[in-house]
């Protein structure tokens, strides 16, 4: 604030130099123009000659004055002397329609105040017009000026200053309660994302305030579920860990070839199972919608889905599951990374599958309409509704499955549907048994 404070003390500096000077020399401008005026009576007119008749005691009288110099001089309009000083710096110019003029000069090395009075001497109105200079040195003027100028300032400073300190003392005041955000934020442990207080920050800074914390208030979201993640996974992993150890303690311990055997079947099945969940985990976290480049391209749904399905078709087979294809009859273009889709797929197939009763049936579905659906339908036990939407959790199972599992398969299908701006729902079958999982993508206008 120093800054635009000095220039407006400045700015008003200068003005005011200008108006005072105009003021003083127009009070004492008037006085020289009545003593010129007061001389054109003196002027004489004899025989042809103009002259001057100004008794030395009136002159005194006229041109005394207590501080200043005053100083005369008449001439003919083609600028000859008929009295006075002949050394007074001379100016013609008088605006038309007046007939006095002033002007700033210098005589005698003394900067002087001119009057310049163009006139008919008085008492001799037929003869030609005379000029008439009065010179004053300035001595009064620049005294009253600089009284004026202090007159006037002097305040001016006055309430600049004073403007200066409230106003110094309002931007710290105002500030305080940003120095005490401050500090409160710089205090703060790494592990406090609660959010800021915002009750005594200026209403300015309150939208910093709130974007801020709602910036924590995500960073506590994630932070949150990696947290809990990292907890559950340590968890899911500890069990088949612990299994692991058993059977192999199991075997060490047996002496006959064959227990020894069951042992390692055993042992094999485990880690069969453990390396199942781990490719789980890490397809959970290749898919983090936060965490993943997206690679698109145009695939055709259609033909991913047959190959996808028939890839189950010996297991299928094998647990006597009438494992069937129904085309959308024509290519389906998407946008998307195909890889992923494919894992969508198995996830999806893979539980109807596992959950169906032997002789069950299910069929992967492709349709087109204003989406691209893919469809795996069931016709075995239905998911109550209320789980319906749990189900995608992480590390959610149903109650009472004997199926194995991670409970990761449909949180990676969820996952998977976000990366690619789909939809899932889940519906009852049509005959009102089984399940119906759908994923809508929305439909690529790529060419080709
Ligand atoms: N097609 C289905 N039919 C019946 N239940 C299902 C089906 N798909 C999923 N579920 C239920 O949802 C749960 C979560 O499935 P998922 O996330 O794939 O984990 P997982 O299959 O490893 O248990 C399963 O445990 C199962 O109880
Ligand atoms: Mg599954």
């Amino acid at each position: 604030m120093l800054v635009p404070l000095s220039l407006i003390l400045l700015i008003d500096i200068v003005g005011s130099y200008f108006v005072v000077r105009h003021v003083a020399n127009d009070v004492y401008d008037v006085e020289l123009n009545e003593i010129a005026r007061e001389m054109l009576l003196h002027v004489t007119h004899n025989k042809g000659e103009m002259g001057f008749d100004l008794a030395p005691e009136a002159e005194r009288t006229l041109l005394l004055d207590k501080e200043d110099q005053v100083y005369y001089a008449i001439r003919t309009m083609d600028g000859n002397l008929i009295a006075g000083d002949p050394t007074l710096p001379v100016q013609t110019v008088i605006k038309s329609g007046k007939d006095t003029a002033y002007y700033d000069g210098v005589l005698q090395g003394q900067s002087v105040r001119v009057a310049l009075l163009r006139g008919q001497p008085l008492l001799h109105p037929a003869t030609e017009p005379v000029m008439i200079q009065v010179a004053e040195t300035q001595v009064k003027r620049n005294r009253h000026e600089r009284a004026l100028l202090i007159q006037l300032i002097l305040p001016q400073v006055l309430l600049i200053l004073i403007a200066g300190i409230l106003i110094w003392r309002g931007v710290a005041h105002g500030l305080a309660p940003l120095r005490k955000l401050q500090q409160e934020v710089g205090m703060r442990s790494h592990l406090d994302l609660s959010p800021i207080a915002a009750d005594n920050v200026p209403g300015e800074v309150e939208p910093l305030v709130g974007a801020v914390n709602d910036l924590m208030t995500r960073v506590d979201a994630v932070l949150g579920f990696q947290g809990r993640f990292i907890a559950d996974t340590a968890h899911q992993l500890r069990t088949p860990v612990a299994g692991l150890k058993a059977h192999i303690e199991l075997a060490l311990r047996e002496n006959d070839l064959t227990q020894v055997k069951r042992a390692l079947g055993h042992l094999y099945t485990s880690a069969e199972r453990l390396s199942r969940l781990v490719s789980q985990l890490l397809s959970l976290a290749r898919n983090e919608p936060n965490n993943v480049a997206v690679n698109f391209a145009p695939f055709d749904l259609n033909q991913l889905a047959l190959r996808a399905a028939q890839e189950w078709v010996p297991l299928a087979y094998k647990k006597q599951i009438d494992l069937g294809f129904d085309t959308a009859g024509q290519p389906v273009l998407l946008n998307g990374e195909a890889a992923r889709v494919t894992e969508m797929i198995n996830n999806l197939v893979d539980n109807a599958i596992r959950y169906t009763p032997p002789g069950g049936r299910v069929t992967v579905h492709v349709r087109q309409d204003e989406h691209a659906h893919l469809i795996v339908s069931d016709d075995g036990a239905r998911i109550p509704v209320e789980e319906r939407t749990r189900i995608f959790e992480r590390f959610h199972r149903l109650l009472g499955s004997h199926e194995e599992g991670s409970g990761l398969g449909l949180a990676i299908v969820h996952e998977i549907a976000t990366l690619h701006n789909a939809t899932i729902t889940l519906e009852d079958d049509v005959d009102g048994v089984g399940n119906t999982f759908t994923v809508s993508f929305p439909v690529s206008h790529a060419p080709g």
